[in-house]
């Protein structure tokens, strides 16, 4: 099997396994990560959070996302470029905040120029992943799109943080030269 063959496996397996978490299991995960999350901003003394909605399983951002809210932080979703194919653009999210269904069937803040955060801005980011190894090497859905959001992201200031389930762990993911580790991941 060669190395893609191997990562699509891998992106199967893993899916497969959270998929079949129980409800209860989720809650404590989503609590567990939400302490994590808003320790580690407190630490870094973080105002500009990156999250984005789960789907397909993934720990659930929606607590961690009310409380950022009701303190001094300001929230931003990722937005498919209208132009530029497979990139992020940031946008703030507010309660209020009138929501769009992009073609992947996930609600995203309606475009507006104004509402856009430049990446050199954002002080966390927390990305969203299908599996993991003890290194902070990350696999995501296959579409390159959060390894082109991390490049040189030290350079423009931010962390990159995973949030994953303990199952989405593997000992050793197989990496291809374009994939972007992480910072760290906060396992719950
Ligand atoms: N910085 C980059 N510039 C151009 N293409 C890139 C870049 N990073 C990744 N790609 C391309 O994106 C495709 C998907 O990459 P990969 O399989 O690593 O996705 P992923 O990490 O699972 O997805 P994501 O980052 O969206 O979670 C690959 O074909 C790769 O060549
Ligand atoms: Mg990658």
């Amino acid at each position: 099997m060669n190395t893609q063959q191997q990562r699509q496996q891998i992106r199967r397996q893993i899916r497969k396994i959270r998929a079949n978490l129980t409800a209860l299991q989720q809650q404590q995960a989503e609590q567990a990560v939400t302490g994590q999350a808003l320790d580690l901003i407190e630490h870094h003394q973080a105002i500009n959070i990156a999250l984005y909605l789960s789907f397909d399983g993934e720990i659930s951002t929606q607590s961690l996302i009310k409380a950022l809210w009701k303190k001094n932080n300001k929230v931003f979703l990722p937005v498919l470029h209208p132009f530029a194919k497979n990139h992020l653009l940031f946008l703030q999210y507010l309660p209020d905040t009138p929501m769009v269904q992009n073609h992947f069937g996930i609600w995203e803040p309606k475009l507006n120029v104004q509402n856009v955060l430049p990446l050199n801005e954002l002080d966390i980011l927390f990305t969203p992943l299908v599996a993991f190894d003890k290194q902070g090497n990350r696999l995501g859905m296959g579409g390159g799109f959060y390894d082109r959001t991390l490049q040189n992201w030290q350079q423009k200031s931010f962390l990159p943080i995973g949030l994953a389930h303990a199952c989405q762990q593997i000992d050793t993911l197989p990496i291809e030269h374009w994939d972007v580790p992480l910072f760290d991941i906060l396992v719950g």
